[in-house]
């Protein structure tokens, strides 16, 4: 059989460009979002924006050799300023640049600043944002409950549906990850948002903990595991009622999975993960250290995974069909967009 290539498009909604601490005022960068070319930049009194790299007039690529000018990018060689819009916001003097091209626009996506990254939306047919990721609790400046937030970047070679599909997967992770499976349950799916809640027994000291993040006392406890996403950009996780000693209870863990599908056959996974400060000495960073890890379990397997159109399931309607169900509803058909 031969490998089969991922059919769908790139897939509409909230996708991560970069973390914010990655732009500071005046400073632009290139990145490939969605197969596009973009140039992310931050004015100088500190607005992002999110740009199609190619000047909308002359087709420099803006992210290699734009400049960021007070709250606009310049294109070099004829001196036409972008606004954070995409609108045009001035020719150069003595450019030879006709004024017509005052009405010409580079794209803009719609971009946002939130939970620590630059999000920007992307629709194969180019409509505007129909939904929302939240602020999460704990990733917008509420330090005081919270430890050190933890950062790692993945960059996987394959689309987000094959990766967020691992979740439902239930057998894949005593086999790949050496680790109980969590308890299937039931999603609650509302549009855009999925949402799953498992009772899991978890082992402190799993096959991907580092050694030298084991705790002294392996013994194992029960956490109630949250996943929350809002398409396929942004997922939330939350671990609450962590042990904090042998009798005591209430430690929490949580999570950001910001993801960028950067073309067909790549994504690149941006995490984010925090512990209550009372765990934040030994447990909190074993469950951060092991979660870290255990995506490296995976990666081998996306790396050359083909693509099975329709799974055999025990179930014919078991939890894979009603994420791919779920997931469906992301992607627009290639042959309308422009
Ligand atoms: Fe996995």
């Amino acid at each position: 059989m031969p490998k089969q290539e991922f059919p769908f498009p790139m897939p509409n909604g909230w996708f991560c460009v970069t973390r914010v601490s990655d732009i500071q005022n005046g400073e632009s960068k290139p990145f490939t979002f969605c197969e596009k070319e973009v140039v992310a930049f931050r004015t100088e009194s500190g607005k992002v924006s999110v740009l199609d790299a190619y000047c909308g007039y002359s087709g420099i690529n803006l992210a290699i050799s734009g400049t960021v000018e007070g709250e606009t990018i310049n294109s070099p060689r004829n001196g036409i300023k972008w606004n954070i819009d995409g609108s045009c916001a001035e020719i150069g003097k003595d450019s030879g640049v006709p004024k017509e091209a005052m009405d010409v626009t580079t794209f803009s996506y719609p971009c946002q600043e939130l939970n620590g990254f630059i999000w920007a939306w992307h629709h194969l047919l180019k409509e505007k944002p129909y939904f929302e990721i939240p602020a999460i609790d704990g990733f917008n400046g509420e330090d005081s409950k919270w430890g050190k937030e933890h950062h790692y970047e993945y960059h996987i070679n394959t689309v987000l549906q094959e990766i967020a599909e691992n979740d439902v997967d239930q057998a894949h992770f005593p086999k790949v990850h050496g680790s109980p499976s969590l308890p299937e349950t039931e999603a609650i799916i509302d549009g855009i948002y999925r949402k799953t809640i498992a009772e899991t027994l978890m082992n402190p000291n799993n096959d991907s903990v580092s050694k030298e993040f084991h705790v002294a006392d392996p013994s194992m406890f029960t956490t109630t595991f949250t996943r929350e996403s809002w398409g396929l950009g942004c997922v939330g996780l939350h671990m609450v009622n962590l042990p904090i000693d042998e009798t005591t209870f209430g430690g929490e863990f949580i999570m950001i999975n910001a993801s960028c599908p950067v073309d067909n056959k790549n994504s690149i996974l941006r995490w984010s993960m925090r512990v209550t400060k009372d765990i934040e000495d030994e447990l909190g960073m074993a469950i951060i250290d092991g979660i870290a890890n255990g995506v490296l379990d995976d990666m081998p397997i996306w790396d050359h995974k083909s693509y099975v159109a329709q799974p055999i399931l025990c179930d014919g309607d078991g939890p894979i069909n009603k994420f791919r169900k779920w997931v469906s509803q992301f992607y627009s058909d290639p042959l309308q967009a422009r």
